[in-house]
């Protein structure tokens, strides 16, 4: 192609991108000044991609085996990444823990575990109303630090452009670390490994012994055998988010100079959520129109047809890997549920990968006013995913979860017994409550002693 007619040819794709501006975008802030948004809008347009092309293709790649059955997702990460928790190690401690859950699921599996951090932009959020009431004070509900602040004034509620510039550099420099981590050493497989050895010698842990010491066993024959590669000390990390908000979006959307395509390159991997997934919707739309693999969540009323709509707008093609469906329905109804989908679509003859979110629909609030989380319920609904595959004969592929490296105490449970009590020590989630870095360890030895018995 002449460099005319490649112009005239992103001109074109963006033009079809731009067509989700006719349509209604739902959770969207209302930017008191358009004119600074316009303003926010134009210098992200000018910073440099956060992501390229072709690292965006190789997750479409690895996504695709994992919808086969030969790799299995790990998708993980805080609710709403904020700002002041952008510290070197607070981030460190999060690609940690992944990286010691994927040692652990990449055992139980035996197959490669695609790690994706909910990383490096994961901070617009949806919310259930526009407005939050204290006291009799209303003002503006926090819709994540990219657009407003968390403090209850109204300063710091009203929707702030200058957010999403600020939004961009804590990305990029969140990125750049976890490419320095994941490549530098950090990730060796010996090292993680033996953080494990010190999860499980805590004696709450001593169910999980046996499992770390078999990777224990393989580890060191593998050292008996002299393999030494590049895979054993470094690893591939992609990021993800949800892609609320348009007007951080758009203007990260690049034409790819080798084959004209158009990528968000805010992330290798976006999603829609279950508030914004309308087939009509601006977010559906906007999605439809770049090549990143992209995600929906499906929660609990969603039909078959729903999903079949959503596969002829998103991949019509049915593109191995770019279409991921993650399933969030809640422990009490995703064997009743999840199972006809899962039919509905395989007869259809797709083979989306299938991704389960045990989180959000477990969602419960004590008496004491914490939104919290019981981690029984997160196994359950997880164990239930497999079930429900299982009986539609389709591809139990991968996790999505929330979690942090810290010693939080969000969600009720697990080996450490966090009751309701103890949720007031440590909350610091300004969203949804996540796994702490324990019950997040344990959840990967549980999954990963299930994908163990299935002999996946
Ligand atoms: C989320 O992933 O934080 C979220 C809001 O999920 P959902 O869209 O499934 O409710
Ligand atoms: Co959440």
């Amino acid at each position: 192609m002449t460099s005319q007619t490649h112009d005239t040819a992103s001109a074109s794709a963006f033009a079809e991108l731009d067509a989700y501006r006719a349509l209604e975008a739902k959770q969207q802030p209302s930017w008191p000044d358009p004119a600074a948004v316009a303003a926010a809008s134009a210098e992200l347009a000018t910073q440099p991609p956060l992501v390229f092309a072709g690292e965006a293709d190789q997750l479409r790649e690895r996504l695709a085996a994992a919808a086969r059955g030969e790799a299995f997702l790990l998708q993980g990460g805080d609710c709403a990444e904020t700002f002041e928790a952008a510290t070197a190690d607070k981030i460190r401690d999060r690609v940690k823990t992944l990286l010691q859950m994927a040692v652990v699921l990449t055992y139980g599996a035996s197959m490669p575990v695609i790690k994706v951090g909910r990383m490096a932009g994961q901070f617009a959020k949806p919310r259930s109303s526009d407005t939050e009431t204290r006291e009799g004070v209303t003002l503006p509900a926090f819709r994540g630090d990219i657009v407003n602040g968390y403090d209850f004034t109204p300063e710091s509620r009203t929707a702030d452009p200058s957010r999403l510039v600020r939004g961009y550099h804590v990305s990029a420099s969140t990125l750049n670390l976890i490419r320095a981590f994941t490549q530098g050493g950090f990730a060796d497989l010996r090292q993680v490994h033996a953080w494990n050895q010190g999860f499980v010698s805590n004696p709450a842990n001593q169910r999980y012994e046996s499992l770390a010491a078999e990777i224990d066993r393989a580890l060191k024959f593998m050292d008996a055998c002299g393999v030494e590669s590049a895979a054993l000390s470094q690893t591939e990390f992609y990021v993800s988010h949800e892609a609320l908000l348009l007007d951080y979006e758009r203007p990260l959307v690049r034409v790819d100079s080798r084959t004209g395509d158009l990528y968000d390159t805010s992330a290798h991997m976006l999603w829609i959520g279950e508030r914004t997934r309308q087939l009509d919707g601006a977010h559906v739309e906007f999605l439809s129109h770049v090549r990143n693999p992209i995600a929906v969540k499906l929660g609990p009323t969603s039909t078959v047809d729903d999903a079949l709509r959503l596969i002829d707008k998103l991949d019509p093609e049915r593109e191995p890997g770019r279409l991921t469906f993650v399933t969030r329905m809640g422990a009490g109804k995703i064997r009743d549920v999840l199972p006809g989908l899962l039919e509905g679509v395989r007869d259809a003859g797709a083979t989306p990968l299938w991704v389960t979110d045990p989180m959000h629909g477990n969602g419960l609030t004590t008496a004491t006013g914490y939104k919290t989380r019981r981690f029984d319920d997160v196994m359950d609904e997880l164990l239930g995913f497999f079930e429900a595959h299982r009986e539609a004969g389709t591809i139990p592929g991968g996790i999505h979860v929330e979690l942090t490296g810290d010693d939080v105490t969000e969600c009720l449970g697990g080996s450490e017994n966090i009751d309701e009590e103890a949720l007031a020590t440590r909350y610091e989630s300004l969203c949804d409550p996540r796994l702490n870095h324990r019950q997040s360890l344990e959840l990967a030895f549980l999954v990963a002693e299930e994908l163990k018995r299935l002999g996946r």
